[in-house]
């Protein structure tokens, strides 16, 4: 017998889109008791707001969250509004008893991400964070080869994070459409937008990240505000560069700009191991490329001459997540990474192992962030204080 899962999603926007496909298609291909039920979707401007439930079937709509997370009939709140908002929302939804869904980053700083977290645990309500790039299959099959050994000692992490859409120094920082350049609603620029993603990925692949030393860059220092048409500075990194040092005795590279004129969301990672090296390209998003060193052959490892790097095709109903959808061959979409998440949320709960990443795991990457920025800052290397226990878990 399907038990309800009863939604209140805050935000319309992009990630609003994303969540409410999740919920509508999640008991079509996943064999899971829960079922959700779009209650109520809260935001700002009533109008757009009814619009946007009539289109992804929502019953009601509320332009003020307190109401959502004080509901009775809402068994979990879903953050999918603009950074600043996460904190407040995410205490009173845990004080309320509700499970809590949150969007990346976790929080403006640090410190609202413990006090997130430890409301979440004293609350003892399910949580999770929408990290999704951890759900690309070929991502979680990255993770699987790493768990399997075929990596060997680690060496080398290096990733990228590229955009391109505010080279124009025409473009207006702040309001509802651009609040990612404004810094007292965003908390950081690419460091907390597009590096928090390069970060759980490189953390949940390769271990807790140490140390940092970092170097950012505002390349347009002055900007309009799009609602109050003031020149005002710009407070975000435009660019983020840094070095990292990882627990296991590896070095990282991280680099994120959104000032890659012809990248739009090129996001790689590649690891280089003593025995193979897997890497990975969003615009190929369905494909992991691994060069194994040493195959295994009769369990054991020897030398070939037939090593090379191998485009594994995630297609197969062996790769993760894939017997849930298509014949071997095809592929599935963006949509899918905040769908198999949830999944993995919802099977959490029926289980009694909640999936990763919790708060508590993603109050690790809000603590490289902060590292990071503070790096930038002093020109200095800087502790992440990341709890090694706590990036070690399962998901
Ligand atoms: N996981 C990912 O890959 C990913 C991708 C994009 C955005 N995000 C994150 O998702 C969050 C939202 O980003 P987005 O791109 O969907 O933004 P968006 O601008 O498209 O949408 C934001 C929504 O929040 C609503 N909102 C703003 N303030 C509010 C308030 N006080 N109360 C209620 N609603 C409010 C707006 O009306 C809008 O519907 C951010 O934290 C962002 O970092 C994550």
């Amino acid at each position: 017998m399907a038990k309800e899962l009863r939604v209140g999603m805050i935000g319309y926007g992009f990630m609003g889109r994303a969540h409410s496909n999740a919920y509508k298609r999640l008991n079509d291909f996943f064999a899971v008791q829960h079922r959700p039920v779009l209650k109520a979707v809260c935001a700002r401007n009533a109008e757009k707001a009814k619009a946007f439930a009539e289109i992804w079937g929502y019953e009601r709509v509320e332009t003020d969250w307190r109401k959502v997370v004080e509901a009775p009939d809402i068994d979990l709140v879903d953050i999918g509004s603009p950074n600043d908002t996460h904190y407040e929302i995410a205490l009173a939804a845990a004080k309320n008893g509700k499970m809590v869904l949150c969007e990346k980053p976790l929080a403006m700083n640090v410190q609202q991400a413990e006090e997130m977290t430890k409301a979440v645990e004293a609350a003892g309500v399910p949580n999770m964070v929408w990290f999704n790039y951890r759900r690309v299959p070929a991502i979680a099959l990255a993770r699987q080869i790493i768990d399997e050994g075929r990596i060997g000692q680690p060496f080398h992490y290096r990733a990228t994070y590229l955009q391109d859409w505010t080279i124009s120094p025409d473009v207006p920082q702040g309001g509802a459409a651009l609040w990612r350049l404004d810094a007292s609603v965003a908390g950081s620029g690419v460091t907390g937008d597009l590096l928090a993603h390069s970060i759980d990925t490189a953390m949940w692949l390769n271990g807790p990240i140490t140390r940092v030393v970092a170097k950012t860059q505002t390349f347009v220092k002055e900007r309009k505000h799009a609602v109050t048409g003031k020149v005002e500075p710009v407070q975000i990194d435009d660019a983020c560069m840094f070095l990292a040092e990882f627990a296991n005795g590896s070095m990282g590279t991280f680099e994120s700009t959104r000032y890659a004129r012809g990248r739009k969301n090129f996001n790689t990672f590649e690891l280089n191991g003593a025995d193979g090296s897997v890497y990975f390209d969003l615009e190929e998003p369905e494909y992991l490329q691994f060069f194994e060193y040493k195959q295994l052959q009769s369990g054991k490892k020897v030398e070939s001459h037939l090593t090379g790097w191998r485009k594994i095709h995630t297609t197969n109903s062996e790769h993760p997540y894939m017997s849930h959808y298509w014949v071997p061959g095809t592929c599935i979409g963006y949509e899918h990474t905040f769908l198999n998440a949830l999944a993995d949320f919802v099977m959490g709960i029926e289980s009694g192992k909640p999936a990763q990443p919790d708060f508590r795991n993603a109050l690790q990457t809000q603590k490289v962030c902060d590292a990071v920025l503070e790096s930038a800052r002093t020109g200095r290397w800087t502790e992440t204080g990341v709890e090694l226990e706590a990036v070690g878990k399962a998901s």
